[in-house]
C-alpha cells in the first residue's frame, strides 16, 4: 500500500492512543505465569502484541478478548505446557527475546518461529545469557550471528547468573529476569545505561523481589505463584505518541492534545530532548506509582539542534527516526552518536530515515561510529520507501506534513505492526 501524505497547514484536535505495546508484552507474559485472572484494558492495536497472546495461548494459557481489552487466565509459575507445533512470533522481537527468557525455564523443548524481518534479526544477545542459566538454545547461524527459528531446551531450575550486557538492550534485560525468577538464587542484570524499566517495574507491583541500584538489577527467584492483580490499566503509548508530538511541533499553529500517555522517565526521554531543541510540550509534573502517565499538550514551536548522546540513544531507541525529522525542521545541527542500535531493528534504520530524507532534500552526513548529523532545512516531498519498517514509516509520515508538496511513502501497511490507525488519527488532525 502507498500512503501519500501532504503538506499540513495546521494540526488541530484531541487523541487517545492505543496501550503501550512494551508493556502490553510483558503484562501478558507476566500475567501468564501468575495464579488467577487479569484483564488488560486498553489493549495495542499492534500486530505485535497479538503475537504475544498466539505464543501464550501456544502455551495452554487461556486468552480472551474483551471488548476494550483481553483476559489472561494465569497459569501459575509452573503451569506453562509444550506447545503441540512451534509458536510463531511473526515479525515482533519483543515477543520472541521476552518468551525466550521464560521458554527457557520450561521443563520441555519449544521452537520458535519467526517471519520477515525478525528471520534476519539477532537473537545471539540473549542465546549467551540464558545459555550460561543452562538452557539449550539453538538457531540458525548467519555472518557470525545466530537468527531465528530459535529451538530451546528448557531447564528447571536454571542457574543464577550474574549478566554484563555487552548492548544497552531492554529486551535482553528482561528475558534474563523472566528467566530468572526460576532460578535457583538471585540473577542480577548490569545495564551499561540505562533502557526502558517495565519488567522490573511490573514484577515489583506483582509482589516479586526486584532490587535496583545504580545500573545493576537483580530479581529473586519466585518460592511460589504471583497473585494475578484481577485488573491492570495499560496508559497509551509513548513511542507512538511521539510522532503526533513532533508533527504537532513542526506544522505551524497547531495544538494536539493526548491524553493518558505513558510517562515512564526511560520511556519519556524523548520529550526532554524535543524541550532541549525548543519544543512546547506540557506534561503533568512528577507522576509515581506503578507507571507514571498523563495528559500531554503540544503547541507548535521554533526547533534548534542539539546533540543527542549515546547514553540516551537507548532511552529513545524507538523515537530515533522521528527526531530524524524534528532535526531536519530545527535551526542549525543535530547530531545524533552511538546509532548502531539502530541498525538491527526491522530494518537499519540509519539506512531507512537517511534515504527517505535525502530523497526529500535533507542535508545530512552519516559519520563514522553511526554517527548523523542533520543540517536543519525546508523538506520537499517525494516517493519515498518505509523499507518494510513501521517507524520508518510513520516518521517520513511525519516529514510529508512539513513538507512542500506531497509524499508518497511506499510499503506503507507496515504501521499495523504498532499502529494500524496511524494514518486515520493523523487524518483526524487536518483541520
Ligand atoms: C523494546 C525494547 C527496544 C525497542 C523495541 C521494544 C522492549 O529494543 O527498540 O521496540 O519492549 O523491550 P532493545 O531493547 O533491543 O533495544
Amino acid at each position: 500500500m502507498d500512503a501519500t501524505i501532504s503538506h499540513a497547514s495546521s494540526l488541530h484536535g484531541t487523541l487517545s492512543l492505543p496501550a503501550d505495546k512494551a508493556m502490553c508484552h510483558r503484562a501478558a507474559l507476566v500475567c501468564a505465569i501468575a495464579k488467577g485472572s487479569t484483564e488488560l484494558r486498553p489493549w495495542a492495536t499492534a500486530e505485535d502484541c497479538q503475537r504475544t497472546l498466539d505464543v501464550l495461548q501456544g502455551l495452554g494459557v487461556r486468552v480472551s478478548r474483551l471488548q476494550d481489552g483481553v483476559r489472561i487466565e494465569g497459569a501459575g509459575l509452573l503451569g506453562l505446557r509444550a506447545p503441540a507445533a512451534p509458536l510463531e512470533c511473526g515479525e515482533s522481537g519483543t515477543t520472541m527475546r521476552l518468551s525466550c527468557g521464560l521458554l527457557a525455564a520450561q521443563p520441555f523443548t519449544s521452537t520458535l518461529n519467526a517471519s520477515g524481518s525478525l528471520r534476519q534479526r539477532p537473537m545471539k544477545r540473549i542465546i549467551e545469557p540464558l545459555s550460561q542459566m543452562g538452557a539449550r538454545i539453538e538457531g540458525r547461524l548467519q555472518n557470525g550471528e545466530i537468527s531465528p527459528p530459535l529451538t530451546i531446551a528448557g531447564k528447571r531450575p536454571l542457574k543464577a547468573i550474574t549478566y554484563r550486557m555487552p548492548v544497552a538492550s531492554a529486551q535482553v534485560k528482561s528475558a534474563v529476569l523472566l528467566a530468572g525468577l526460576f532460578a535457583d538464587g538471585p540473577t542480577t542484570v548490569v545495564e551499561p545505561s540505562p533502557t526502558r524499566d517495565h519488567t522490573e517495574r511490573l514484577l515489583s507491583h506483582l509482589g516479586a523481589a526486584v532490587r535496583r541500584r545504580e545500573g545493576a538489577i537483580t530479581v529473586e527467584p519466585l518460592r511460589r505463584d504471583l497473585a494475578a492483580p484481577s485488573a491492570l490499566r495499560l496508559p497509551g503509548d509513548p513511542s507512538s505518541a511521539a510522532f503526533f508530538i513532533v508533527a504537532a511541533t513542526v506544522v505551524p499553529d497547531s495544538k494536539v492534545i493526548l491524553r493518558d500517555v505513558g510517562l515512564n522517565p526511560t520511556r519519556a526521554h524523548v520529550l526532554d530532548i524535543l524541550r532541549r531543541m525548543g519544543a512546547a510540550v506540557q506534561r503533568p509534573a512528577g507522576g509515581d506509582g506503578w507507571e507514571p502517565r498523563g495528559m500531554l499538550t503540544v503547541e507548535s514551536a521554533r526547533l534548534r539542534g542539539t546533540t543527542v548522546t549515546a547514553e540516551e540513544v537507548p532511552l529513545v531507541i524507538d523515537e530515533l527516526p522521528v527526531l530524524m525529522v524534528a532535526a531536519c525542521a530545527a535551526e542549525g545541527e543535530t547530531r545524533f552518536e552511538g546509532l548502531q542500535e539502530l541498525q538491527v531493528k526491522e530494518t537499519d534504520r540509519l539506512h531507512s530515515m537517511t534515504t527517505g530524507l535525502q530523497a526529500m532534500g535533507a542535508q545530512l552526513m552519516i559519520s563514522p561510529h553511526a554517527g548523523l548529523v542533520i543540517r536543519g532545512g525546508g523538506l520537499r516531498g517525494a516517493v519515498v520507501d518505509s523499507f518494510g519498517d513501521h517507524r520508518t514509516a510513520m516518521s517520513l509520515a511525519v516529514a510529508g506534513l512539513m513538507a512542500d508538496g506531497e509524499t508518497r511513502i511506499r510499503g506503507a501497511e507496515c504501521v499495523r505492526k504498532s499502529l494500524g490507525d496511524f494514518f486515520e488519527l493523523l487524518a483526524s488532525l487536518r483541520s
